[in-house]
Parts: structure tokens; sequence; C-alpha cells
């Protein structure tokens, strides 16, 4: 345990997240509205054996219990997102004061037991009645409402808070929700995508500027997923396409929230493509006006690209059922294509085990970008059973985890400024598309898609590895 973290600083910041509709549950409790996927998850077909967050795990009502368990593990930081619909419930306007009181409550919880609270702004559940007004991120009047809603949780917590994440993963929920139809609104357009992505830009810089105004010992970044792209071979027609998969899967979020600019190439494709971001008269000064104090990752795998040829594969299939194997090849003809690489093992969901690929990762982003980095998930969603001896032995999460954490280890020897690490996820969770039945956390939770379970908690052997690398990283 020493060795994997012998690079990393004594205030490092050992942490867990979460994201409010995976786990809070209380869905229309004390004043809250509904979100839109409160409402997408009930339309027959969007989510495995039809699984909603209506209850989940149940934090809102239980958040004492899992913030004892978080004090007993020795966490030093808990990534949470806040629900809109609780705080404004009618997505601008009055303020709902049961909402606040909530993470208020559970601010001063964690800060009681020296957790530091980690707030993201935005995890996916937007206001359902800002979708019906003018269609959410479809129209620019997001970005002021956005912007409200950011400041009412400035004004809140920034006195307490010191860590803030804007949107998190921008790159998927407008491509799970534009293009490939698979989170809310169920779209498949990518013409209407670029807008929203490009709308999505103008109010993440928005709200960084205005997060520095009010909260100026504060921190603040988006979080992004990044999945690093390696070519097939050296043969070049192959390395080409992995470069164009770079650019149009990573860069093109990237540079914006780092440059203030759309990489050309990617914005020379989509222009060929007939597609137009819509970019106004100052949007650009926008852009480069808002500086993030630190880049939030998301890494779960690496990606591997081949040259795809123009009557290639398009979109493939998701594996969101759990049978290994299930999904198939995707890409874009004409430039790349995904497929599977042979040098790493898969999860059952079809995910790739690629710790070395965090450390190529984080090389990668410190050159291109040279920005401190907050890890704001890793993890593995796998089956976990409670075995007979009453316990869940998820030896290979312990396995995943720690080959990830040796890989930040060697990226920060390499050069790169890492300031926590925040598994995916601290108790079991709603797996968005997946269900439950794919488990992520340090503590079991009893609830599954059919029977609801007792939603009783039960610390993993992963628990246990946890509390020890973040005692003997203290101790060093
Ligand atoms: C990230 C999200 O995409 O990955 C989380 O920020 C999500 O909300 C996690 O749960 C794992 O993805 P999945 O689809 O396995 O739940």
């Amino acid at each position: 345990m020493k060795e994997i973290t012998k690079n990393l600083s004594p205030d490092f910041l050992w942490g867990s997240a979460s994201a409010a509709y995976q786990v809070e549950g209380a869905w229309d409790a004390d004043g809250k509205s509904l979100s839109v996927w409160d409402k997408y998850v009930h339309i027959p077909g969007t989510t495995f054996k039809g699984t909603t967050g209506d209850i989940a795990v149940d934090h809102y009502h239980r958040y004492k219990e899992d913030v004892e368990l978080m004090a007993e593990m020795g966490l030093k930081a808990y990534r949470f997102s806040v629900a809109w619909t609780r705080i404004l419930p009618q997505g601008r306007g009055p303020v709902n004061e049961a909402g606040i009181k909530f993470y208020s409550d559970l601010i001063d919880e964690l800060l009681a037991h020296d957790i530091e609270p980690l707030i993201t702004l935005y995890h996916w559940d937007l206001p359902q009645c800002l979708m019906d007004e003018y269609g959410g991120w479809e129209s620019r009047q997001i970005i002021d409402d956005f912007n409200e809603y950011a400041s009412v949780l400035f004004k809140a917590f920034g006195d307490r808070v010191k860590y803030w994440i804007s949107l998190n993963e921008q790159n998927v929920f407008v491509s799970l929700g534009y293009q490939l139809a698979l989170h809310p609104p169920g779209v498949s357009d990518d013409k209407r995508m670029y807008r929203v992505n490009h709308i999505a830009n103008l109010a993440n810089a928005r709200v960084i500027n205005t997060f520095h105004d009010m909260v100026p010992d504060g921190k603040i970044g988006p979080s992004f997923a990044y999945s690093p792209v390696y070519a097939k071979d050296s043969n070049p027609i192959n390395v080409l396409a992995a470069e164009k998969a770079e650019d149009l899967q990573s860069h093109f979020w990237l540079d914006v929230y780092l440059y203030g600019r759309y990489p050309k190439f990617a914005l020379k494709h989509l222009t060929q493509q007939g597609i137009d971001l819509d970019i106004q008269e100052g949007d650009l000064a926008l852009l480069k006006s808002a500086k993030p104090d630190f880049l939030g990752i998301n890494y779960y795998q690496s990606n591997t690209a081949a040259y795809n040829p123009i009557d290639g594969v398009g979109r493939g299939e998701m594996n969101t059922t759990g049978k290994k194997g299930s999904s198939g090849e995707s890409g874009i003809p004409g430039l790349y294509k995904r497929i599977e690489n042979p040098f790493v093992e898969r999860t059952n969901w079809d995910w790739e085990i690629d710790p070395t690929g965090l450390s190529i990762a984080l090389n990668r982003l410190t050159s291109r970008y040279d920005i401190p980095i907050l890890i704001t998930e890793n993890g593995l969603g796998e089956y976990d059973k409670v075995d007979e001896d009453g316990k869940v032995h998820d030896t290979y999460r312990i396995d995943y985890l720690e080959s990830h954490v040796a890989a930040v280890n060697q990226a920060v020897e390499n050069g790169a400024t890492v300031l926590g690490y925040c598994t995916w996820s601290f108790t079991d969770l709603l797996s968005w598309l997946n269900g439950y039945q794919k488990r992520y956390g340090f503590v079991y939770v009893d609830k599954h898609e059919v029977e609801e379970g007792t939603l009783e908690r039960l610390k993993k052997d992963s628990f246990y590895w946890y509390q020890d690398l973040i005692k003997v990283h203290s101790e060093q």
C-alpha cells in the first residue's frame, strides 16, 4: 500500500462519489418537482427491467447512516450532486427552503466528521418543467436559469464547500440524450446534439465566472468522461483514425473548457457534415474568459480505434444487461471505429479494464493542458453477491481499484498534479440504464430490480481495503 501512494501529497483527497438521482430516492419529498429522469424512467423500455430511482437507495432519509459509514472508513472527501428540482422546483424563481436544508444538513454532517464535501451542480437531472417550457438545453434560456440555480447554491454553501464540479460528463449527457437516444430526452439528431452542446459550454463558462465572483477562495471545474484512444496498430491509417477519435471524442470538449476554442479538425469535419454549432457574437469571448481551477476526470476505461471505411459500422449496441460480449463495434463511417483491445480484460458489461490507461490519460492531459486534475470517478461495476458467511468478497473490485491507484501514483511521479481520487461509488446505487444489479459501491445495499429489498447497508471487503489504504497513506 505504501508503494502505490508514496508520490501522493499528504492532503490528497481520498474520496468517493455519487449523484442525486442515483442515491437519494424521495422523488417527490418536501417540495421537490419532477426531473427529466423522474419522468423518463417510467416510459416502458427505457431502463433495465424498468428500474427507477423513485426510492433508489434512500440516501435522502439515510444520509446520516451513510456519512457514519464514510467516517468509519476514514474517507477524506465525498462528492455528491444537488438535485436542481429540490432547490428550485420551478426551475428558477422561488427557492425551496426544505431542499436547501437537506443539503445544508448533509454538508454539516460531513464537516462534523472531517469529510470535505465536493458538490456537483449538475448530474443530469434537469427540471422537467424547463424541458416542457423551452426544451431544456436546446434553448439559450438555460444559461440564465442554470446560472441562477448555481448562484443560489454558491450563496447558501460557498462558505462551507470549497470544491465544486460544474457539469458532470457533458460529453455523455449530450451524446446519450441527443445522439444515441438512450437518455432523456431520447433524441437522435446530430445537428441538435451539437447545438445543445454549444449551449452547455456557454452555461458552463458562465457559471465558472459567477463562481469566481461569489466564492473567490473556492475551486471549480467540469468533470469529463475521458477515455484515451489507442490505435489498433502502427498502420498509419489506424493511427490517423485514433487521432481523429481523440479529437472528436475528447478535445472537442476539453479544448473548449481549457483553451476556450474548438479544435480545428473537429470543426472542419462538422462543417463538412452540414452541422452548424450556431456560434454567436460574444460566445467565444465568454468561453475564453472562464478558467476552471482544475479538471475533473471520470475514468473507467480506454478505447481502441481502427480505420472505419465509408460503408463501415455506425452506432453499435450497448451492453446494459450484464451479458458479456453483447455490445457491438461502433464508429463513424469514413473516420474511425471502436474495436476490442485484445490486451485487456473486460467486465461483464464489456467495459475494458485498463489501469495503465489512467496513467496515459493523466500524462496526456497534463502535457496538453497543464492543469491540476481531480479524479472525480473511477470504479468497477460488477455483480456482487452476499456469500454464505454473510459478507461480500469483492476481491475483483479491490484489484481494480488498487491497480488504478497505482496508476495515479505513477502519473504523479511522471509530473501530473492530482488533487484527489474519488471512487465510484460509496454505496451501491442505481446504474442509470443497467438497474441495480451493476454494483459499484464499497457498501452493499439490499436493493434489486424486481423485489425491492430492505435497503440495509453491508460493508464489502473493498470497504476495509480502502480504509486501510487511507490509513497507511496518512501515516506516511
Ligand atoms: C458515469 C456517471 O458515466 O459513470 C455515473 O457519471 C455513472 O453517473 C457511472 O453511474 C457508471 O456508469 P454506469 O452506466 O455503469 O452506471
